[in-house]
Order: C-alpha cells, then structure tokens, then sequence
C-alpha cells in the first residue's frame, strides 16, 4: 500500500493515487487476459481479447509516461476493486461448459473491467484539466478512448451471441 488515505490532502494527492490505483488495475488485467483469451470460444472475442491484451499493454505505457510528465516515479496501490471484479470473472467463467454462455459470461466480465477503467481514466482525465495540466489529460484521454472503443465492441459482441442463441 504505502499510500493511505490519510495522506491524501490536496487534489494532486488524490491524481497521484487514482493514477496508482489504474496503474496496478492495468498490470492485473494484463495478467487476467491471457487466461480470457485462452477460455474465449469465440473467434471474434478471442481476436477481441488479444488486440486488447496489446492495448493493454499500451495503456500501462501511457499511464507509466503520466507518471513521469508528473514528476512522480511509477507506481502501484493495491486497488481491491479490480482485485473483486477479476476474481469474480474467474469464479463464475469456471464453471460453464455451455460454449455461448462462457462467452457471454467473458463479455459481461470484461465490460465490467472496461467501465471500471472508463470510470478512472475520466475522472483522471478532468483532475488533470482541474490541476492544469492539459498535456496530462491528452495521453488520458487517448486510453479513455480505447476503453470506450473496447466496450462498444463487446457490447457488438454481446448482441451478436444473444442472436446466435435466439437462432438456434
Ligand atoms: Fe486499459
């Protein structure tokens, strides 16, 4: 941890720490989606998971190049949040067999993961604005986007599979 609320004071100690808090979420999605990839049946969401997996990895790099625009070193806080919601997708993903519905199982987790991280980066986004720094707030808007973008794909995806079941 080393990051406890009661050392948040200003508005730049709460950016610092959200910036830690995405920071830690990005590394464990990086490591959760290899094993989505990996249980997708779906050729679309595989594809899907593995051209975010790379973004993923592009985000770490933003967030890594905010810190250091900031002046502050790199680093994560334990983030609970993410921790529950890709335990969760693991748990509940573990246990279907029926093909359809592991993917549509996968799909409503990673949504979860993506609004999660839209919910950050926006929030990162406006305080960066708020702390003026304007230069900060364009490198978090260009993974909002991708964020956004990802859900709106899974959200393509999601519909798609519904209409597969309702064919059949
Ligand atoms: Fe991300």
């Amino acid at each position: 941890m080393g990051f406890f609320s009661k050392d948040i004071k200003t508005l730049d100690d709460l950016f610092v720490h959200t910036l830690q808090d995405i920071y830690y979420a990005e590394k464990q999605i990086e490591k959760a989606l290899p094993k989505m990839i990996d249980k997708a049946t779906n050729a679309d969401l595989k594809v899907g998971f593995q051209k975010h997996l790379q973004e993923t990895k592009g985000h770490i790099e933003r967030v890594e190049q905010v810190f250091e625009m900031h002046g502050v070193t790199a680093k994560g806080v334990n983030c609970p949040a993410i921790d529950g919601i890709l335990e969760e997708a693991d748990e509940v993903s573990g246990d279907i067999d029926d093909k359809q519905v592991l993917d549509a199982a996968l799909i409503a987790s990673a949504q979860t993961v993506e609004h999660y991280e839209i919910t950050r980066y926006g929030t990162l986004a406006a305080w960066a604005k708020q702390l003026g720094r304007d230069d900060c707030a364009a490198v978090l808007v260009k993974n909002l986007r991708e964020e956004e973008a990802t859900d709106k794909k899974l959200t393509t995806l999601a519909e798609g599979n519904i209409n597969l079941q309702a064919a059949e």
